[in-house]
């Protein structure tokens, strides 16, 4: 997916070689995008804080501030062509401002390793359900049958801690490896195959009964139970969702041909990422309220809901593993996306190969992961702050280290970069490049702060 002939008239070329075409590049942003953020985050999340006025509140988020913080990042990286923490510190420098910008890299590189930690064990989840999927442990199994299967894998400590092992495992793989042909294809095949399974559960949820219960759910803003605490919750979750705020996008940008547009890009990723997103409520809603769960479930609102749907259609054993293939596929090309940072400073700035580094911070975010393994039984009721370790990992990575890296990077991309730099990197002193210049300066870094202070 790299290519090493970077022909950049003169200007900087990134040490890992660059993507191959527009399209490589954004598959890699859209295949980092999309993950369990979309499908299993998000509904429990937008659950969790009442549905309707969550959910616009997420969308606003994704366009006003989420838009314009992935733009920054990919110019910033493109121009940087280096690792996010060497980047910054290196724009820093030549924007005549500081070296110390580097330390937004190396918030990044922490938040990847800290998010990896847990997402690995729910990715473990996954590929748990892909087992019992094929097995038939759903096919037409009641909702009491449904959710202690649930209860009982995830009451169980070495299950858990297996199959975050096998996902980790298989992350160190591919990095190693390094980026390659492999992944690209993965993408290409992954989102569409993705986007037409949800079509067809799409289809059962709309047969239900339920669906306008769930659409109201969704999208009937009930303000008076939106407080900043749930405003907060929606900018995270929409930080989260796209990848941004951690520098993962900046070290996708650092491989990006010069003559790409990133404001098409960004478009084409947020469309993608939201799409999917949106498609998830609308299919897990209704099922909700057509099986008596409550929308306020948590994290296993997804593992509770779907395979009910797929017990009771017909060919839903095929139709369930096919399912959890494709959203271990999802989760898989996250997770490259969250070490990126990570391996590419440690190759960078320690000389190590990118084997070397996989494994180190592999292992690393195995061992910090046990801590979530140990959430959901044996350390379950051990609370504090925002309730378990995994809750505490969540809630400090989405909530506060994401919010406050974007605020860092738009302000680094609206006020120390000059004028001259931006334009040149976005291509055009046009109306696009007027708006991405308020949202980057005023809109986006107010808006955050505004959100940041109010709820913390
Ligand atoms: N966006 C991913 C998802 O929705 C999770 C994620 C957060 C991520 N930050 C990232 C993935 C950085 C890659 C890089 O599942």
């Amino acid at each position: 997916m790299l290519s090493n002939q970077a022909n950049n008239g003169g200007k900087r070329t990134s040490l890992h070689g660059h993507w191959s075409s527009r399209m490589a590049f954004i598959l890699a942003v859209t295949g980092s995008a999309v993950g369990l953020g979309n499908i299993w985050k998000f509904p429990y999340i937008a659950g969790q804080n009442g549905g309707g006025a969550f959910v616009l509140v997420y969308l606003i988020c994704v366009v006003l501030i989420g838009m314009p913080v992935m733009m920054s990042e990919i110019l910033i990286g493109r121009r940087g062509r280096r690792n996010p923490v060497a980047t910054m510190a290196l724009l820093g420098k030549e924007e005549g401002s500081s070296q110390h910008w580097k330390w937004v890299g190396g918030i990044g590189v922490l938040a990847g390793i800290l998010i990896l930690s847990y997402y690995s064990v729910i990715a473990g989840w996954v590929l748990a359900y892909v087992v019992k999927s094929a097995s038939g442990t759903f096919s037409g199994a009641s909702s009491e049958v449904v959710s202690s299967v649930f209860a009982e894998f995830t009451g169980s400590w070495q299950a858990v801690a297996l199959t975050h092992t096998i996902f980790m495992g298989l992350t160190v793989l591919v990095v190693a490896r390094g980026v390659e042909r492999g992944l690209e294809q993965a993408v290409r095949f992954m989102v569409p195959a993705l986007l037409i399974l949800m079509l067809t559960l799409l289809g059962y949820a709309i047969s239900s009964g339920y669906f306008m219960q769930g659409v109201e759910f969704m999208f009937t803003p009930s303000w008076d139970k939106l407080g900043w605490d749930s405003v907060l919750a929606a900018l995270g979750q929409a930080f989260f969702t796209l990848s941004i705020g951690m520098g993962a996008v900046m070290a996708y940008g650092a491989y990006l041909p010069e003559d790409t547009s990133i404001t098409g890009a960004s478009a084409a990723v947020v469309a993608a990422d939201t799409g999917i997103a949106m498609l998830a409520g609308l299919v897990i809603f209704p099922l909700v309220f057509a099986n008596g769960l409550s929308p306020a479930d948590g994290p296993g609102l997804v593992f509770q809901t779907l395979p009910l749907a797929f017990g009771k259609m017909a060919g839903g054993v095929v139709f369930s593993t096919v399912f959890f293939v494709l959203l271990s596929f999802a989760a898989w090309t996250s997770a490259l996306g969250l070490v990126e940072p990570a391996v590419a400073w440690l190759v960078e700035a320690f000389g190590k190969t990118r084997a070397q580094a996989a494994v180190i911070v592999g292992g690393l975010i195995w061992l910090i992961g046990l801590g979530s393994v140990l959430s959901f039984n044996v350390l379950a009721d051990v609370t504090f702050l925002a309730g378990t370790i995994f809750d505490n990992i969540d809630y400090l990575t989405s909530n506060i280290m994401l919010p406050l890296g974007g605020l860092l990077i738009t302000i680094f991309a609206g006020w120390v970069m000059c004028r001259n730099s931006t334009a040149d990197e976005l291509g055009s002193s046009g109306t696009l490049y007027k708006i991405w210049r308020l949202l980057a300066r005023v809109l986006a870094p107010i808006g955050i702060l505004l959100i940041l202070i109010n709820a913390i």
